[in-house]
């Protein structure tokens, strides 16, 4: 996400993020209770950190785009971070850790993946919850990724975007050209940019074994706001994660990852 950044939001005006934001907070509140403080991992443009934080949460932003962050501190005052989830490091631990809109997709790699679990299992308090979701390989598998034209349009610009992905299913991944040609009304001029996006997709068991190699367990796994049971007409499964006390104890105890346990 770099040029793409700035039209970000116009583009997703359509999500609702107000309705995400209560379906996110039945889940803290039903897996951890008495949440205090919660870390918004890959915020993009802060909107669920700063609608939780108007809930009473003390939360925290981090994203590995500069362009999201300076974007996210425009209208708000709360901590956004640059940083890269497989090795952020802070001082802080939280009670939960966010990552929404399929943000784990863009880890593709298996040796990154650990590393962003074990970072984030460092940074929870034991006994906390990472909430994460992904795309489902059972539906990426049987409804396969096809081209797509989103046009958005307001006073200042027109802009059209094509998806156009292209499935790796050796490695469980959907490349996505995004193609986005936004004309300024004003000068009558066109700018295009071009952003290749690598999507990896998941299934329970990988999200299970990953979970197991790093220190955390699967509480739950359904689909992203209808809380549906995860079926091959899914595209979005949202897995509650817990940050287990012995693998803590053993990481802090010899200070290395919980992977290599
Ligand atoms: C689809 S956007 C979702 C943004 C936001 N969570 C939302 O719901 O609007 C994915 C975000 O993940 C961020 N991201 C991807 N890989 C990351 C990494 N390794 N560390 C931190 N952020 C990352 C991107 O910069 C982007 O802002």
């Amino acid at each position: 996400f770099k040029s793409y950044s700035k039209y970000y939001d116009q583009l997703y005006h359509d999500k609702n993020y107000n309705a995400e934001t209560d379906y996110l907070v039945n889940l803290i509140t039903k897996y951890r209770e008495n949440t205090k403080s919660i870390i918004d991992l890959g915020c993009g443009t802060g909107k669920h950190a700063k609608l939780l934080a108007n809930r009473g949460f003390e939360v925290t932003g981090l994203d590995l785009s500069q362009e999201m962050i300076s974007i996210a501190k425009q209208s708000s005052d709360l901590d956004f971070i640059i940083g890269d989830i497989t090795n952020f490091k802070l001082d802080s631990t939280f009670d939960v850790a966010l990552s929404i809109f399929h943000v784990f997709s863009y880890l593709t790699d298996n040796d990154v993946l650990l590393n962003a679990f074990s970072n984030i299992n460092r940074h929870l308090v034991v006994g906390g919850v990472l909430i994460v979701d992904v795309w489902h390989t059972p539906a990426v598998h049987s409804q396969l990724p096809e081209p797509r034209v989103k046009i958005v349009e307001n006073d200042t610009y027109k802009i059209v975007r094509k998806a156009t992905p292209a499935i790796d299913s050796l490695n469980n991944m959907v490349d996505v050209r995004y193609e986005l040609d936004v004309l300024h009304k004003e000068t009558a001029t066109h700018e295009i940019i071009i952003e290749d996006h690598h999507i990896r997709h998941f299934s329970k068991p990988e999200i299970e074994l990953l979970s197991k190699c790093t220190g955390f367990k699967v509480l739950h796994s359904e689909e992203l706001i209808t809380a549906k049971k995860p079926s091959e007409q899914t595209w979005g499964v949202c897995y509650i994660l817990q940050k287990l006390f012995l693998i803590a104890i053993a990481t802090y105890l010899i200070n290395i990852p919980a992977s290599f346990i």
